[in-house]
């Protein structure tokens, strides 16, 4: 099968600070991953990861320092800039500033139609917005004539997704697409996302600091620390049976009815979020139960443990080492 997206050790660096006393951060560090129509992939890991970064690449807002990012494999008959321009698709955290408050929300339904020439009369846009709206559980009726104050944030997000949708996306990216949203209707988006991934065959990128929906959304995922993919590999496998320390922590942490577990409580923080970026060997030796001299100077291989991808000391001698592409 060919991937629908893939990138290539894809390398992001940005310079902080003054021009005299600036930091070199690798916000996205060699990061290869490659996902398959109809599957979900995601990208997870704690505030400032990268996970963002590294989504804002693939969607072209951010030019990568270094690495290849591949689209569309195996559909030749889109030319790579069409590939790139209307099968892949975005929603965001905030569905508050997706829309603009004066503005009524079918504006924007209407305006994807038209730039994308999507349909010959207004009748025939109306229908296929009506659809699309349908295919998340809305409708035009419910819709038109409204602005987004009219709207819960659940109600937005999925009119955001209803637009995305109007160009029959192969990829959907979803960042952080249910934090702002109510818990209580929180998986009914996840659904959504499910529908769409089996319905539609599309491949969805799905980031998110919560473990707990992306294990329910399966497929694989990639958890990121600092820049780096510290774990990588079939989801129910690797939040399971986690074999990086990160993991083994980010999994305890996961936020349920005890807020005393929350991952900030349980991760004790040594150093700051740039002092790891910048530390030698291993991001997370500053924080890690098992660290070892070696972590302390050397960045691990990634290596394959059963089938899933491991960047730790622990398992160099285990594991064989997955070859970096080049
Ligand atoms: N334009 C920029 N200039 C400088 N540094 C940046 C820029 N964008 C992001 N960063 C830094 O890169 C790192 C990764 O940020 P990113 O937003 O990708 O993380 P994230 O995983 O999406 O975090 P969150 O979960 O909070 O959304 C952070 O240290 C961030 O401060
Ligand atoms: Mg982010």
């Amino acid at each position: 099968m060919q991937p629908i997206l893939e990138t290539r050790n894809l390398t992001k660096v940005f310079h902080r600070g003054s021009l005299l006393a600036r930091d070199r951060i690798v916000a996205v560090d060699n990061v290869t991953f490659s996902m398959q129509r109809g599957e979900v992939f995601t990208l997870a890991g704690e505030s400032g990861c990268g996970k963002t970064t590294t989504a804002r690449m693939i969607l072209g807002f951010e030019q990568p320092t270094s690495g290849e990012i591949i689209y569309g494999k195996g559909e030749e008959r889109w030319h790579p800039r069409v590939w790139f321009s209307q099968r892949i698709q975005a929603v965001f955290q905030n569905p508050f500033e997706t829309f603009n408050p004066l503005r009524k929300v079918e504006g924007y339904l209407f305006e994807t139609v038209n730039h994308y020439k999507l349909a010959s009369s207004k009748a025939e846009a109306e229908e296929l917005i009506n659809s699309k709206l349908e295919a998340v559980g809305l409708s035009y009726g419910e819709v038109a004539g409204r602005y987004p104050s009219e709207f819960s944030g659940g109600q937005l997000q999925r009119i955001s997704i209803a637009r995305s949708l109007l160009v029959d996306p192969s990829v959907l990216i979803a960042d952080e697409p249910v934090s702002m949203v109510d818990a209580s209707i929180r998986m009914s988006i996840v659904n959504l996302f499910r529908r769409l991934r089996d319905e539609l065959d599309m491949g969805i990128l799905y980031i998110t600091h919560d473990l707990a929906t992306a294990y329910y959304l399966g497929g694989q995922i990639a958890i990121m620390f600092r820049g780096n993919t510290m774990e990588m590999g079939p989801v129910q496998e690797v939040l399971t049976n986690p074999r990086h320390p990160y993991t083994q922590l980010l999994r305890e942490s996961i936020p349920e009815a005890d807020p005393e577990k929350k991952w900030r409580g349980r991760i004790s923080i040594a150093e700051t979020e740039q002092e790891e970026y910048l530390r030698e060997g291993c991001k997370f030796a500053g924080r890690c139960p098992q660290v070892m001299e070696i972590c302390k100077k050397q960045v691990p291989e990634l290596v394959d443990v059963d089938g899933v991808q491991v960047k730790c000391h622990l398992y160099v001698d285990r594991g064989s080492v997955h070859e970096e592409v080049s």
